[in-house]
């Protein structure tokens, strides 16, 4: 008996973290909900004990009346809820998922050698590197005056996420480059809850204990990250499943890609914002729809000049074997040959010509439309073998 170590650690870092992104994106989507539902407090005895709003709400069978102190209430309870590991261990189960399998296997997902050829340990180190960066980078650019200014802020950010996309692309795998940029982003949305908000959280309730008027600045500042976190949250998302998906990850303006659909991601989230207030605006939620139909159009190639396409000669059966042989066998197969491979990744393997023409639709999207097989293109398939590979397989379907 052998036990598939990193099979099963990745299967449970995996489903631990999404459990814990899923609670802290749901606790932060829902407060955000009640800050913006909240409407001024009917009873005089609230007010008078400094409720400045409240909401009803009904819930698997119960009534919830919410109430929300902008100043002390008259005494601090010893039960206070913090909502901070749920943020702190998606970043933790995240980083660890992000080791096991980008940086331990960074031959296979991480380094592409026709882009750079890293050592594995430069490869990590240039994707922690990433990470630290994002964030000093982030910060910084919160605190100066420039963050003051939501509007000069959002873009001066969106545009240094988009150049750190276009740059990794350029020197990573396409996976390798988005997920980076994904925990880019998410290593911001920890950081801003670890270094910021919570601190600024302490320091009022800290006042608050001694009697003291809190200093309004640090609820200004822990709002702005939250705020912030709050708008980083979709495109997070979609960067975490893009790894599914070659059409995001795999072609040449894959980076573009990214940039358009994040762009896009944000007015959605202005929408539900808006909603949340009582505000019904079907402007942002025409501009989100309306970037996505955009995006796959370009990502689809529709605005751009048809290509010539040159004649290829398909490929018989025979040297479909060989191509799949020389390029693919090594990983999928029940046998396989390569060092970092112990079984035909996803169970896909060709071992005979029946399995290949199952697969072949598979095939076709991963080597022929894009070159995101065989992984980091180690056995160097060139385009015209793609090619030959993609007419003969649409010949023998
Ligand atoms: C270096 C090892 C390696 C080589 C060589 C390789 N693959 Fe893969 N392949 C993988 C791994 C690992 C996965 C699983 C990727 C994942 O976890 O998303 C995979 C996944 C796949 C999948 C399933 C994709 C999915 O998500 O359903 C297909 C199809 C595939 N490869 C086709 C090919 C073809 C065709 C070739 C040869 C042209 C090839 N691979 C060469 C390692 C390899």
């Amino acid at each position: 008996m052998e036990i598939d170590v990193p099979q099963w650690l990745s299967l449970a870092l995996r489903w631990f973290h999404l459990m814990l992104g899923i609670m802290w994106i749901g606790a932060s989507f829902y407060f955000v909900w009640l800050d913006l539902s909240l409407r001024p407090a009917k009873d005089k005895k609230d007010r008078d004990a400094g409720v400045s709003g409240e909401v009803w709400a009904v819930h698997g069978g119960g009534f919830y009346h919410k109430k929300k102190y902008l100043v002390a209430p008259e005494g601090m309870p010893d039960d206070l809820h913090w909502f901070k590991w749920e943020a702190y261990l998606t970043f933790i189960s995240g980083f660890f998922l992000l080791c096991l399998m980008y940086y331990w296997q960074a031959d296979l997902y991480l380094i592409d050698n026709a882009k750079y050829a890293f050592t594995p340990a430069q490869a990590t180190f240039t994707g922690l590197a990433f990470l630290l960066g994002g964030w000093l980078f982030y910060d910084e650019l919160c605190k100066s005056a420039l963050g003051e200014n939501v509007k000069v802020f959002s873009v001066i950010w969106a545009l240094a996420l988009t150049a750190a996309a276009y740059f990794l692309t350029q020197i990573f795998t396409g996976r390798g480059a988005f997920i980076h940029v994904g925990a880019m982003i998410g290593t911001a949305m920890t950081a801003n809850v670890f270094a910021v908000i919570i601190p600024n959280q302490k320091k009022v309730v800290a006042a608050l204990l001694r009697g003291d008027k809190p200093d309004a600045k640090y609820g200004k500042i822990a709002k702005q990250r939250s705020m912030h976190n709050n708008y980083m949250t979709l495109p997070v998302l979609l960067i975490m499943i893009s790894n599914h998906y070659p059409v995001l990850y795999a072609g040449a303006y894959n980076w573009a890609i990214l940039a358009a659909l994040g762009l896009s991601s944000w007015p959605f989230r202005h929408y539900f914002n808006l909603k949340d207030r009582g505000i019904t605006d079907y402007r942002f939620m025409t501009a989100g729809l309306a970037g996505f139909a955009l995006t796959i159009c370009a990502a689809s190639g529709l605005f751009a000049a048809p290509k010539p396409v040159a004649a290829v000669a398909a490929a018989t059966p025979a040297e479909i074997r060989q191509i799949v042989r020389t390029h693919c066998s090594g990983c999928h197969s029940d046998t396989p040959t390569h060092d970092s491979v112990t079984e035909a990744p996803k169970g896909v393997a060709f071992d005979t010509m029946e399995q290949i023409r199952q697969y072949a639709p598979r095939i076709i999207e991963q080597a022929v439309k894009a070159d995101t097989m065989p992984l980091g293109n180690e056995t160097g398939m060139t385009d015209a073998e793609r090619a030959k590979l993609g007419a003969g397989l649409a010949a023998v379907k």
